[in-house]
């Protein structure tokens, strides 16, 4: 290749553009001007601060100009704003062009436009910050109707208790009979103060990583859901063969087996099943990772849709009852937050969801 032939090769693919010592323009190709949108005369003697777009703050041109002048090539990825107040991402590289004495004689700045890539970015990470706020509102409605169900039964027994103090009360025969009722009531109150201080902190926001032991995170939600497991006749069951700590948010995994009780419960209801199962399995791989294996026997999912389920918004309930973010966070909690892995298949009588998560090594036991 000759060196015309380079010239030609990269004012074709590149944004080419050449100022003098006072960063005055003296040269724009046919792209750098289509890209800008300025016609070449509205350039040649410009300043070239005049794709400069005011949210780049002037410490940066302060270190270009810092590095061009000390004779040595600059690169960064800039925001450049064109005629038409358009913004633009490019790679810029400038590099100084020295003379026999070595002085500078001119910049020359080759920009490559990455705007497509990094809108492209921005979306991904706002669809995601979007969806992660959806799911924890479904999460949070889903908690809700726990919370419901967990308060139901205490506040019967409230009730029945203080209906039964008043006539105590009045009968105005057994003090004891009254204080022993006072007392059941306030342990009443306090179970039901302890519950709430469990959802609480289910949905206080997620503060930094903590080591802790997935078992503890499955009986502390087993727990929580005590009412739906209850209102809902489900059986669950755990088996624990090995226990270690992994890393991560534990609400945040939490909000992962909440999801798939919910979904279980969700299959047995619309498919009528009467004797409901669910069986947790938690151990270690030679791998070093927690692994628990998660089944229930509500018929698993069609095959047709089993490669959809942790696609964002899939579902197949209706839109009350189902937002189809369940799977899709779980699968971003468990790979991105945590490292790990999920997967899904049918066993015999119904789905089995398959969660690894790198096990921190000197806590298995
Ligand atoms: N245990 C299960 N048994 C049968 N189908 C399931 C099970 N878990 C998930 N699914 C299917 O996967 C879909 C997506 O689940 P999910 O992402 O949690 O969203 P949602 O629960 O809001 O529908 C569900 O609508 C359902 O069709
Ligand atoms: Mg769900």
């Amino acid at each position: 290749m000759t060196l015309a032939q380079y010239k030609d090769a990269i004012e074709q693919s590149n944004i080419v553009s050449k100022t003098d010592i006072n960063g005055i323009i003296t040269f724009a190709n046919d792209e750098f001007c289509k890209i800008f949108e300025y016609s070449r005369e509205e350039l040649i003697g410009k300043n070239h601060n005049i794709v400069r777009h005011p949210d780049v703050p002037k410490e940066i041109f302060k270190s270009l100009w810092d590095t061009i002048l000390a004779k040595k090539t600059y690169k960064a990825m800039v925001k450049n704003l064109s005629k038409n107040g358009k913004t633009l991402y490019v790679n810029t590289t400038v590099i100084p062009i020295l003379d026999k004495k070595g002085d500078i004689e001119e910049f020359i700045a080759i920009r490559y436009d990455v705007t497509e890539s990094v809108e492209l970015a921005r979306e991904m990470q706002e669809k995601d910050r979007f969806l992660f706020q959806q799911s924890r509102l479904a999460a949070m409605g889903e908690m809700i109707g726990n919370i419901a169900h967990q308060w139901r039964q205490p506040l019967n027994e409230l009730g029945i208790t203080v209906y039964q103090m008043k006539k105590l009360f009045l009968s105005d025969k057994s003090q004891n009979d009254f204080l022993e009722s006072y007392e059941h009531s306030k342990d009443v109150i306090k179970k039901m103060s302890s519950t709430i201080e469990d959802f609480r902190n289910f949905f206080s926001p997620n503060k930094e990583k903590e080591r802790f032991s997935v078992q503890n995170a499955v009986d502390k939600l087993l727990r929580m859901m005590q009412g739906t497991i209850q209102q809902h006749s489900l059986h669950v069951e755990v088996k624990s063969k090995k226990n270690a700590l992994v890393c991560g948010y534990f609400n945040e995994f939490n909000q992962v087996i909440l999801n798939l009780i919910n979904n279980s419960k969700d299959a047995f209801n619309q498919r009528k099943i009467k004797k409901r199962e669910i069986l947790i399995v938690i151990e270690t791989d030679e791998r070093q990772n927690m692994v628990v294996t998660y089944s229930d026997n509500a018929k698993g999912i069609d095959e047709n849709i089993i490669d959809k389920v942790f696609d964002p918004y899939f579902t197949t309930k209706h839109s009350s009852e189902g937002t189809g973010l369940g799977l899709y966070m779980s699968e971003m909690i468990i790979k991105k937050s945590m490292g790990g892995s999920i997967k899904v298949y049918n066993n015999k009588n119904g789905a089995t969801f398959e969660i690894k998560i790198p096990a921190l090594k000197e806590t298995i036991i």
